[in-house]
């Protein structure tokens, strides 16, 4: 667990005690708090399981696209993988060159083909695409800015969902999510790459879905993709393969699957097929950034109900961390401060948002005062999914390095919503 609990019973992270990010005027609560250090040496380990091969880890930006965290992670050589003309720029402007970018999304704009069709000398690494019809919109975007995309094909490996060991919200790899091509489509996909002057094929994508616990779903997607990629590479000179993210954590359920796991099980693989010349690529988001992200959230107060029911009411609902609500995830919520003989006992967790589903599950809490806890495991989905709904204000952000707040991102004022929306239509 990266959180970890001081001599004096305060937790801390990345060696900053939560106690005092809460009471840091810059920050309070509810916050996001990350490790840095942590986050870069996630990175680090998944280089090393590639050992010597050619390969680029682009993050998935969309886990979470605080800018430090997106330098960060570029400082330690990742490239980055977008679903938005957003995204890209962001990515671009934190440090993440062009050439190792790629842009996936089944519903890229004209607007962001074009984005994408200008972004650096030559254009991004690819821009991936997801359908057949997709690709007939790239080239005539690409014609008509006088330029030659370099573009991927997403294939969909149609892996039985029942086989997806996840939410089935987040399975991408099955015949009915709408991502990818589809396998009996690719051959259509390359006869419109090879009529039309303004596409390069560059490589192949896969992602079959997020937060897998055992290889072996992963792993039936870069099967599809490696046998595909030795067929395809007979017509076209393919540059790299990429398998996708997905790789989960530790959510205290006890996943030990690490994801440098997956990467060195990719590469046996790509052993096998005879791909070992292309540059293989992966786009991890959460297994990079989860683990070293909490929630810093106060207790506003307690309230019985009938019978034994109970409830500690936190600043943080699920406006700052959907998870909860919309997949019935579960994050462990801890106290910050756990004075030793202190009693633990059964409470329902919920945040201030008017809707029954702002509701973070039971915890064990102290019986006593509690004033301050962290929910755990909130790096990758939390912020970059959080709202404001019910005029709430978005959280504030806390970098931590070198054991020391690095930078804070400072919550808007409590009305400062309604200025914004009142100016909007004035
Ligand atoms: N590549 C593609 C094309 C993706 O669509 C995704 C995630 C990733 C990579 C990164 O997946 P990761 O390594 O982070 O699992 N909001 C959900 C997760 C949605 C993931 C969407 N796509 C959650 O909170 O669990």
């Amino acid at each position: 667990m990266p959180v970890t609990r001081r001599a004096d019973g305060t937790l801390a992270l990345g060696g900053v005690s939560l106690a005092e990010v809460a009471a840091d005027s810059r920050a309070g609560t509810p916050s996001y708090v990350y490790d840095l250090d942590a986050i870069a040496n996630e990175a680090r380990e998944l280089h090393a399981a590639f050992e010597a091969a050619p390969h680029v880890v682009h993050y998935a930006v969309k886990a979470n696209s605080a800018p430090t965290i997106i330098r960060t992670l570029a400082a330690e050589g990742c490239g980055a993988d977008v679903v938005s003309g957003a995204e890209l720029e962001l990515a671009h402007r934190c440090g993440i060159d062009a050439g190792r970018i790629v842009y996936s999304g089944v519903a890229k704009s004209d607007e962001e083909l074009d984005l994408a069709l200008a972004v650096g000398a030559n254009g991004i690494k690819a821009i991936v695409a997801e359908s057949v019809e997709e690709l007939a919109r790239i080239a005539a975007r690409a014609t008509a800015a006088s330029r030659v995309a370099s573009v991927s094909i997403r294939i969909n490996p149609g892996v039985d969902a029942e086989a997806l060991d996840t939410h089935s919200y987040i399975a991408t790899g099955h015949d009915d999510a709408k991502f990818g091509v589809a396998v009996s489509r690719i051959g259509d996909a390359l006869d419109v790459i090879a009529r039309s002057p303004s596409l390069r094929l560059v490589g192949l994508n896969a992602h079959v879905g997020s937060q897998f616990t055992t290889l072996d779903p992963y792993l039936a997607g870069a099967k599809t993709l490696f046998g595909l990629a030795r067929e395809v590479r007979t017509r076209f000179p393919l540059a790299f393969v990429d398998s996708g993210g997905g790789f989960g954590i530790d959510y205290g359920d006890g996943c030990a699957v690490r994801p440098a796991d997956f990467i060195r099980a990719t590469r046996v693989l790509q052993r096998e097929f005879g791909l070992d010349d292309l540059m293989l690529g992966c786009e991890p988001g959460r297994a990079l950034v989860a683990a070293h992200g909490v929630v810093l959230s106060r207790v506003i107060q307690r309230k019985a109900g009938a019978g034994q029911r109970r409830w500690t009411i936190i600043d943080a609902g699920m406006n700052d961390l959907l998870r909860p609500a919309l997949y019935q995830a579960r994050h462990r919520i801890v106290p910050v401060h756990m004075p030793s003989g202190a009693v633990n006992g059964p409470w329902r967790v919920v945040g201030p948002v008017c809707e029954s589903s702002d509701d973070f599950g039971m915890h064990d809490l102290p019986e006593g005062e509690v004033d301050l806890v962290a929910i755990l495991d909130a790096g990758a989905y939390g912020y970059s999914m959080a709202s404001r709904y019910n005029g709430r204000a978005l959280p504030a952000e806390v970098f931590v390095r070198d054991g020391a707040i690095a930078q804070v991102v400072s919550r808007k004022p409590l009305l400062a919503w309604v200025e914004e929306r009142l100016a909007e239509t004035a």
